[in-house]
């Protein structure tokens, strides 16, 4: 029988009550936010049937032609608009296709340009563009041939462009096959009968200029699903769709950067950055859209039927593409791999900035670490209490009255000595400066800003004033690169006083946020530099600001110093100024979850350097939530602890002895694959791969791996799954790939291409080293990474059924440019016919700056290993070395279990072979 209800004390019950009450008061607040059908153009391009024009867009015949930088042009018109549009066709190498449609500016007189995204695109992509054949028409069908295996078919009329396989005549990727195009004309003056003003809550968009969207349907053939599109909450990789049979809720996803309080896990509202990227991907093929355009976009992923067929074609998905404002400047992707379409995306926005190998490390922040005092203690708990750290970060409060540049004094007295001492165990600091500039005329970047003009203007030509964490702020213009130049000076060491070399920077609030307007963001008719609305460039604003600030370390450091600077909005091109994070997610196991799919995708599309605040910014992580995203977060590419300042402490020793052991394990983790991360931000630095990578990524015909947002892979060697639930007993892994893969922490064997119920244990998620690969570590632990640069590696190598492995290792200064001029180490293992090589894959061409290391291997750990050999031999100087059973992981208490090479003591540096006798 169950015991009698016992009476709560009072006070306890009032305690229960708020507890079950807050997940509503801590709820997003969905009013603040604009749906679509509350965004005119949004509804009415939802809204509009395929093929409903009555004369729909066409080519004109004729106009078709070759211009003399080879790429093709030709007009369209379309039946809503006074001038045809001007279209442009340019191919990039291997597998890119660019398609510009515009107003025609050089015959008509529209009342002002369209305003087209600079600085995003390489400045080298025009120089690049191939020179196009003469197309070949036939029936109202032009084909150009784009390369020996792709061409390009284009429809007349209606207009419809189809990226083909030359061979097979297989179609990759359509534009406009729904007839769904549409290009709102840009009109001399206001009809009397319209109004184009637009009313949100108690926020009026005057809309000056009327409306100007832009609305087309784009095909991705043999696509099994579409990824992409940050930034969302989600725990689907997959991009769900959302219009067409058995969509419930229906609304597009949102690309609009935005300063979202506690927002959903799951939701198509736009968070703090954008990127209008998206993959296909399936059995068949592997294809990419790019539109770039910064106004707000919205995005439909249409299910099979959306459009009332019957006979459901599969294998296709249509997606309908729709923004505000801009021009198509639309590149067109084809794989055929998937890495492939990534790496051409970063040919086109430029490939992601090397980090300092400190950024690579852990990174402790709270809002705020209130006094000198406080940055001591917590600085001293790590050593206390063993565990590594690099960074140690200082949030909004560490300012006088929120003016960036400055200091709390009465906090921060000293804050150079503090950095200095910070310093001297190799570790460093991070304070924040946010675009928000606090109106106080005794300020002195106030003072200057308004001075020179700098600020961005409201509709009446005034300096916008705005509400935020200062008060009453302005906002510097960004895209003005005069303004830019001038904010990159404000971090030099003489203009931000109290800043040393050591002390790098956080931008956040960036979407803009500002508290009182729409959307807590700027309204969309605040005037930019060259007369550019907010509102077409509304997703881009965070991106300058973020590449100003970057440009201001830079400088800051004379171009010696590789800067650090975390921001939280971005766009496409963001890769090239630094790392961001996924905003102000909540303590919750969902958050936990879908950090996984919010890191993954953002690699995808080119940010390779992201990660989920660890413990969840919002709220008390339950001490097993916190323990489980220490254990995830130690994979993510960008590793942060951090806190909102109404949460209680939670540094990792507060949580009993064995919970600060297991976190201190799994920050020991990530410590001992710090030369792995390393090589794999290089790989990401060349080609744009990401760091964190999608199963399918590695294993690209595996349809179990698709949708697989569960388990990620880090690099090509390694995967690992989160516990994302509270108490969680036993988990299935599906490990990919008809190799071996081996637990991390004891080297047990698993089979690939097959699931895996695994007990869940409570120091440590799934984690496995695929068989085929060589692991690159260092298992020393010291107080920060900088400490470990003279330590020894350690080599694990996963043989696979062929008994053999590789892997590389990338090694420079971890700070400077040098390694643009060839000072770096990158040598490649290979073992093959029971023999270890180390080559130098380093090309010998980029320059003359060296780079050396007298670091050594000191233990090289065989996983699957077959011969019970005893010893091993060293070339050159033939020397042999014993071969005795150690244990795989640094875990207390870890049973011998693998074969190891102890003390080969090979330098990194030179050429070698390590043959098993
Ligand atoms: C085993 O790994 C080596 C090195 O990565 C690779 O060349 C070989 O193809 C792999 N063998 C199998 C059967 O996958």
């Amino acid at each position: 029988m169950d015991p009698p209800p016992r009476r709560l004390a009072a006070p306890l019950l009032l305690l229960l009550l708020v507890a079950a009450a807050s997940p509503a008061a801590r709820a997003w607040k969905k009013d603040e936010f604009r749906n679509c059908n509350q965004t005119p153009f949004c509804k009415r391009a939802r809204t509009r049937a395929p093929h409903s024009l009555d004369a729909p867009l066409s080519l004109a015949a004729g106009s078709l032609a070759i211009s003399p930088d080879g790429s093709i042009s030709a007009e369209l018109s379309h039946p809503s608009r006074p001038r045809p549009l001007v279209l442009r066709l340019s191919a990039l190498p291997p597998h890119a296709l660019r398609l510009q449609i515009d107003e025609d500016y050089s015959t008509a007189t529209p009342p002002h340009r369209r305003f087209q995204v600079p600085d995003v695109l390489l400045p080298d992509l025009e120089a690049r563009t191939l020179h196009l054949p003469e197309p070949k028409t036939a029936a109202g069908v032009s084909t150009v041939a784009l390369s020996s295996d792709l061409d390009v078919v284009v429809k007349h009329d209606p207009f419809e462009l189809t990226v083909r396989r030359a061979g097979s005549g297989d179609p990759v990727l359509s534009f406009n096959s729904h007839g769904l195009f549409d290009f709102e004309p840009l009109q001399v003056s206001k009809p009397e009968e319209e109004t184009w003003e637009e009313h949100f809550r108690s926020h009026t968009d005057k809309r000056p200029r009327g409306p100007q969207s832009i609305t087309f349907d784009v095909s991705f053939y043999g696509a099994d699903f579409v990824y992409g599109l940050p930034e969302h909450g989600s725990t689907s990789l997959a991009l769900r769709p959302t219009r067409g049979p058995g969509v419930e809720e229906s609304e597009p996803y949102r690309l609009f950067n935005l300063d979202v309080f506690e927002y959903l896990h799951e939701s198509p509202f736009g968070l703090y950055g954008s990127i209008p990227f998206m993959i296909g991907h399936g059995a068949r093929a592997s294809s990419g859209f790019f539109w770039l355009n910064a106004a707000e976009m919205q995005i439909d992923v249409l299910a099979p039927g959306w459009d009332g067929a019957t006979t459901l074609e599969t294998g296709r998905i249509d997606t309908l593409w729709m923004a505000e404002a801009g021009v198509i400047d639309a590149f067109f992707f084809v794989g055929s791999e998937p890495k492939d379409v990534v790496k051409q995306y970063i040919s086109v926005t430029g490939t992601p900035a090397m980090p300092q190998q400190f950024a690579t490390a852990y990174h402790q922040c709270r809002w705020n670490y209130r006094d000198e005092a406080d940055v001591d203690g917590v600085d001293a708990g790590f050593d206390e209490h063993d565990i590594p750290y690099d960074v140690l970060w200082l949030d909004i409060e560490h300012t006088d009255g929120k003016r960036y540049f400055t200091w709390d004094h009465s906090a921060f007295p000293n804050p150079e000595e503090m950095q200095r001492k910070i310093a001297g165990k190799g570790r460093k600091m991070v304070t924040i400066v946010d675009p928000h500039i606090k109106r106080d005329n005794s300020f002195h970047l106030h003072q200057e800003a308004t001075e020179k003009g700098y600020y961005v203007k409201d509709a009446d030509g005034n300096d916008y004033d705005g509400w935020c964490w200062p008060g009453s702020s302005s906002y510097p213009d960004m895209l003005n690169p005069e303004i830019r130049e001038w904010w990159a000076d404000k971090f030099s060491y003489e203009n931000y006083k109290g800043s040393t070399p050591t002390l790098y920077i956080w931008n956040d609030m960036n979407e803009p946020s500002v508290f009182n307007g729409p959307e807590v963001t700027m309204p969309r008719d605040v005037i930019h530099y060259g007369d550019v609305e907010h509102r077409e460039l509304h997703n881009a604003y965070g991106y300058y600001f973020h590449m100003a600030t970057a440009d201001g370390l830079l400088k800051r450091g004379e171009g010696k110093d590789r800067p650090f600077v975390l921001s939280r909005a971005f766009f496409a091109g963001s890769q090239r100024y630094g790392a961001v994070w996924t905003g102000d997610n909540s303590a919750d196991w969902d958050h936990l979850k879908s950090s996984i799919p919010m890191v993954l995708t953002l690699g995808l599309t080119g940010l390779p350097f992201s990660g989920a605040d660890v413990g969840g910014f919002f709220g008390n992580p339950e001490p097993d939530l916190l323990v489980r995203w220490y254990q995830v977060g130690a994979f993510y590419p960008f590793f942060r602890g951090h806190a909102h300042h109404d949460t209680k402490r939670r540094e990792p020793w507060l949580f009993g002895e064995r919970r600060t052991a297991i976190i201190r394990e799994a920050i020991h983790v990530r410590y001992s694959l710090l030369p792995y991360f390393y090589t794999l931000f290089r790989e990401a630095s060349v080609t744009g791969i990401p760091v964190m990578r999608p199963l399918w990524l590695e294993f690209p015909d595996d349809k179990e791996t698709y949708n697989n947002g569960e388990a990620f892979m880090v690099g090509p060697s390694l995967l690992a799954q989160g516990i994302y639930e509270e108490g969680q007993k036993s988990v299935s892994v599906y490990l990919p790939g008809k190799e071996s893969w081996y637990d991390l922490r004891n080297g047990s064997p698993y089979k690939g291409s097959m699931s895996h119920k695994l007990q869940v244990l409570e120091d440590s998620i799934p984690s496995f080293q695929r068989g085929g690969t060589i692991v690159p570590r260092k298992d020393r632990f010291r107080r920060s990474s900088t400490q470990m640069v003279n330590d020894p590696y350690t080599l694990v190598i996963a043989l696979n059924s062929s008994n053999a492995a590789e892997g590389e290792l990338y090694v420079d200064d971890g700070k400077s440019y040098d390694y643009q001029h060839g000072a770096f180490i990158h040598r490649r293992f290979v073992f093959a016919d029971n023999k270890l090589t180390s080559l130098n894959i380093a090309p010998d061409n980029l320059g003359k700056k060296k780079f050396t290391s007298e670091c050594v291997i000191e233990r090289i750990i065989i996983l699957g290993l077959r011969s019970g050999a005893k010893k091993a031999i060293i070339e050159p100087g033939n020397q042999e070395v014993e071969i005795e059973s150690g244990p795989v992981s640094l875990r207390s208490g870890s049973s011998p279990a693998a074969p190891t090479i102890r003390r080969p003591n090979v330098r990194i540096a030179d050429d070698w072979t390590i043959r098993i006798a």
